[in-house]
């Protein structure tokens, strides 16, 4: 059975409008060492610093950036922080999706008056170059919305951090673009919570659903729902785990991370074939789908511009739908629990997810787990 893809009906109430996504923060053990590998791997460059150089006792942050995607490290320097015992809990992982907003009292009021939990209560943070407000929500696990409103800062990202004068000499820029969507996984009946909780909290609508149906392979199972905001510019698809055979992908994040969180993030890029080659030079693994999903690709998707023997090279996969096709690759886990990968996608005129693509992958993902023992 295929589900039919719902489009977005027209929201009649933007009552949180949000400008995109502002930031994602890692909570690492060593924010220094995964400073460097996003920006030599994955060509981010460094803006921005706080620690103690800068005064600030507890922690450590670095801020990298590239074009619209902006990723901040946090780690902490002393192990009763509550910082140490998100790494203890989860290892390195996403602590806060933050949204760029024109108001963040609002944000936070109309979301908590909905039944949001308040993380951090409204706050002005000042230095010399203006000041920011912030707010921040608790999510799935213990993912957080911090609401970001810098209308009145001109600082290179939040007061109390310091510029990172020059040129990043370590950075290799590899053309990602901007945050396409951020996917998150939760418990086994957990995902319509969720799901209620973008709608009737967020303001956010049902962007595509898939059942088990259309995401199982012999093993494993997942359903997933795609919630998107106003503009779509922030779309969060949740995944929770589908009875299967074996353990499910899903069960193995959830396992490794000790509960809900980020699962993967995919960046746009506007040359899928560039940029994945440059990431793979520079080291970033991707996973590899048998070279036989090749050979009728042509018949499943209709022409495409790209030349398969390079796709086929580089292990990107494409996906057609009504609306034009998308060309999407997934990295292996970038730590060493099985948890936050990343995915790279181009859009040709598709919104879709890569549905034709989700056997393949997950037979993918399986063998992966197999090798882990985690099958
Ligand atoms: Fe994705």
């Amino acid at each position: 059975m295929q589900q039919a893809l719902e489009h977005p009906a027209p929201v009649e109430q933007d009552f949180l409008p949000l400008n995109g996504t502002d930031h994602i923060e890692f909570y690492v053990g060593n924010a220094r060492q995964a400073a460097h590998y996003y920006r030599t791997a994955f060509g981010f460059r460094l803006v921005a610093y706080r620690g103690p150089e800068t005064g600030t006792r507890d922690r450590a942050s670095y801020v990298v950036v590239q074009n619209k995607i902006r990723f901040v490290f946090t780690t902490a320097l002393g192990p009763d922080h509550p910082i140490s015992g998100h790494v203890r809990q989860h290892g390195d992982g996403v602590r806060d999706i933050a949204l760029w907003v024109d108001d963040a009292e609002r944000a936070w009021r109309e979301t908590t008056n909905r039944g949001a939990r308040t993380v951090r209560e409204p706050e002005t943070l000042q230095d010399d170059q203006g000041e920011a407000r912030i707010a921040s929500i608790a999510a799935y696990g213990d993912t957080i919305h911090t609401f970001v409103e810098r209308r009145n800062y001109h600082g290179v990202f939040l007061p109390g951090f310091s510029a990172i004068e020059g040129e990043d000499a370590l950075a290799r820029p590899v053309g990602l673009k901007h945050v396409d969507h951020v996917v998150g996984n939760v418990e086994l009946g957990q995902m319509n919570h969720w799901v209620d909780f973008y709608r009737d909290v967020m303001g956010f609508r049902m962007f595509k659903h898939f059942d088990d149906q259309d995401i199982s392979t012999e093993y494993s199972a997942l359903m997933s729902k795609v919630m998107s905001n106003g503009n779509e510019r922030v779309k969060f698809p949740l995944n929770e785990p589908a009875h299967g055979r074996r353990k499910s992908q899903i069960e193995e994040y959830l396992e490794f991370y000790h509960g809900p969180g980020v699962q993967h993030i995919a960046m746009a890029t506007d040359n899928i074939i560039e940029t994945v080659s440059a990431l793979g030079r520079q080291g970033v693994e991707f996973l590899r789908v048998p070279s036989t999903y090749y050979d009728d690709l042509l018949e499943r998707t209709g022409p495409i511009e790209e030349p398969i023997q390079e796709l086929q090279r580089l292990g990107i996969l494409v996906d057609r739908d009504d609306e034009g096709y998308m060309l999407q690759i997934f990295t292996r886990p970038v730590e060493d629990r099985p948890t936050v990968f990343y995915e790279v996608i181009q859009r040709k005129g598709s919104r879709s997810f890569g549905k034709g693509n989700f056997k393949a992958l997950f037979e993918a993902i399986e063998r992966e787990q197999a090798r882990r023992g985690n099958l």
